[in-house]
């Protein structure tokens, strides 16, 4: 996570990273049913911790419960709680097809990579799956789901982020936050400890991001600043972006790539996960991670409404300008 000036350019590693071929695509089942149970969205994207509106570099504890760390002896990429036993990252994360994935680990509750985390808990992994068509030239569909070994009992410091529905909207200008233990600047590391770090930067149109990089595809979203200065980086890949609805979280981007980090005019690039949630409800078992209609016209610095619930809140004339408001 970087959050000031940085030095030269560089693509980062994930551009040169190997196809991922960890999952037979024939045995692959869709099971294209949406559950979202009250209960389960009530569940979602909570952070009991996360009282700040504003803040420093340094996320205070908890106030990311979903957030996790890919471990391959040290820090290797960030990823997302999104169940009990399921979580989101990237594909480019994955880069050896024959790796032994009983040396991976994930940590859930962690504040910092060397402290003592008290709330802190870790867990092996069962099962990885990159997405089929993850394209690791142009780092298209770079999203990838994780299964634990077993489940975690969700608590203030463990909690699963909601994922943005297909529905969804983000507008240009729309800030969201980014999470993560990467690097500082393109060739700087995280001081000890390695408290978390959270950086809030505005979405910048497909189109904008397209005059920066070769290939955008409809399956990403970029988000950064003119002035740049605030970034992910190398080591935040896999981790969530999330967007705020009153005190609801939802994902709307999982960290991807970026040409630098933190230039001026050169946004960081995401995976879009409101693409992804029949492949996401396809292959997540057990229990379902919960998708929340995220909309934003981007003129706000905090979407303190759902629109979807004010949709149902609003008298017919307020609600009818306000759809032509978010239209536009
Ligand atoms: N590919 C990097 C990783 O594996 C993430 C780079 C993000 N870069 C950026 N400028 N936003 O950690």
């Amino acid at each position: 996570m970087l959050d000031k000036e940085t030095g030269p350019f560089d693509v980062g590693h994930c551009v040169k990273i190997p196809p991922v071929t960890l999952v037979d695509e024939s045995v692959i089942v869709h099971r294209p049913q949406y559950r979202q149970t009250p209960d389960a969205e009530k569940e979602c994207g909570i952070a009991p911790r996360n009282t700040r509106i504003v803040g420093g570099e340094d996320a205070p504890e908890g106030a990311w419960p979903w957030q996790a760390s890919l471990q391959r002896g040290g820090h290797s990429c960030g990823a997302s709680l999104i169940t009990d036993e399921w979580l989101l990252c990237a594909a480019h994360c994955f880069p050896f097809p024959n790796e032994n994935i009983n040396t991976l680990r994930i940590l859930l509750g962690h504040q910092s990579l060397e402290l003592e985390n008290p709330n802190g808990e870790v867990r092996t992994i069962a099962e990885i799956i990159p997405h089929p068509d993850f394209n690791s030239q142009t780092l298209d569909n770079d999203i990838a789901l994780i299964r634990i070994s077993s489940p975690v009992t969700f608590t203030d410091y463990i909690r699963p982020v909601c994922l943005a529905a297909p529905d969804s909207d983000v507008a240009d200008g729309t800030n969201v936050w980014i999470t993560g233990w990467g690097t500082i600047g393109s060739d700087e590391s995280l001081p000890s400890p390695q408290t978390l770090q959270e950086v809030e930067i505005p979405v910048v149109s497909n189109s904008e991001c397209a005059e920066s990089y070769n290939v955008i595809t409809s399956n990403m979203i970029c988000a950064g600043r003119t002035e740049g200065g605030r970034d992910s980086c190398q080591g935040d890949s896999g981790g969530p972006m999330v967007g705020q609805n009153g005190s609801q979280w939802t994902q709307v981007g999982v960290v991807s790539f970026g040409r630098g980090c933190a230039l001026p005019d050169i946004p960081g690039v995401y995976a879009r996960v409101s693409e992804y949630q029949s492949w996401i409800s396809g292959r997540v078992t057990g229990r379902q991670p919960t998708f929340v209609t995220f909309i934003s016209d981007g003129n706000n610095t905090s979407n303190a409404v759902a629109p979807h619930l004010s949709y149902y809140l609003l008298p017919p004339l307020l609600t009818l300008s306000f759809t032509a408001h978010v239209l536009m």
